[in-house]
């Protein structure tokens, strides 16, 4: 499938590097192509990725994960041009400078998302963990859970199967409205990592009776 990644940063560098070596065609898409730090990252990921601007690379992809800063979201999306009917996989989490969720249990990121992408199928994922579990999701040999929510049951199979692709055991939590509660979670893991003592590498598991 050909991916692109709006947002080249923690989370889209490593998404755009386990995509690449899972067998996708990747595209970033970058604001400056020219920059050191994307010159290496292409490297990193291998011949299967590329950089080009937002709008070259969400038109060739059928997927776009978006995984900017809450405050570049919108123009972000704004940039890729017409998203009607592809895929818009949203990893962001609508943060404040506080690290607290600046909406909730009315609205949330995702569904704001999918007001601002009008046409596009959103599907919220890869937001309720950190950048270094989605590098390797397999911790202590136990997988690490991603919820994973959207409206279009087709949209939502294909990043459940990207996400167990990179190890992931992905679970459909229902509608996109339950971004609602994913965003939460992401906060929760941020407050376990940051101030509970946890530290990055710990991530939220399913264990279930009978399975
Ligand atoms: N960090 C985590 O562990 C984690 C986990 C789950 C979800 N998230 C969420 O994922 C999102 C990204 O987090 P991050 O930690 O990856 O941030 P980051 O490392 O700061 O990366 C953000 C990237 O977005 C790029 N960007 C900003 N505006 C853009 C635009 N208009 N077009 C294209 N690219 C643009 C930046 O590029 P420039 O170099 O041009 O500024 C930067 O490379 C946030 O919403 C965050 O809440 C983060």
């Amino acid at each position: 499938m050909n991916i692109a990644i709006i947002g080249a940063g923690n989370v889209g560098g490593t998404l755009g590097k386990r995509f690449a070596a899972a067998g996708h065609e990747i595209v970033f898409g970058v604001r400056d192509p020219a920059r050191d730090k994307y010159q290496s990252l292409v490297m990193q990921a291998g011949s299967r990725a590329r950089l080009a601007g937002n709008a070259e690379a969400a038109a060739g992809a059928s997927a776009i994960v978006l995984a900017t800063p809450w405050s570049t979201t919108e123009s972000a999306l704004a940039a890729c041009g017409d998203l009607s009917g592809k895929i818009v996989i949203d990893a962001t989490n609508p943060l404040g400078a506080d690290l607290n969720l600046g909406m909730g249990l009315t609205d949330s990121g995702g569904e704001q998302v999918a007001r601002w992408a009008r046409g596009a199928l959103v599907v919220k994922a890869f937001n309720s963990t950190g950048f270094n579990v989605m590098d390797d999701p397999v911790l202590d040999g136990r997988h690490a859970v991603m919820f994973v929510a959207g409206d279009d049951a087709a949209a939502k199979g294909v990043v459940l199967d990207l996400a167990g692709a990179i190890g992931f055991e992905a679970i459909d939590a229902g509608p996109l409205k339950i971004a609602r509660l994913l965003e939460p979670l992401a906060v929760l893991w941020i407050h376990c990592a940051y101030r509970q003592g946890l530290t990055r590498d710990y991530a939220f598991a399913l264990i279930r009776r009978g399975a």
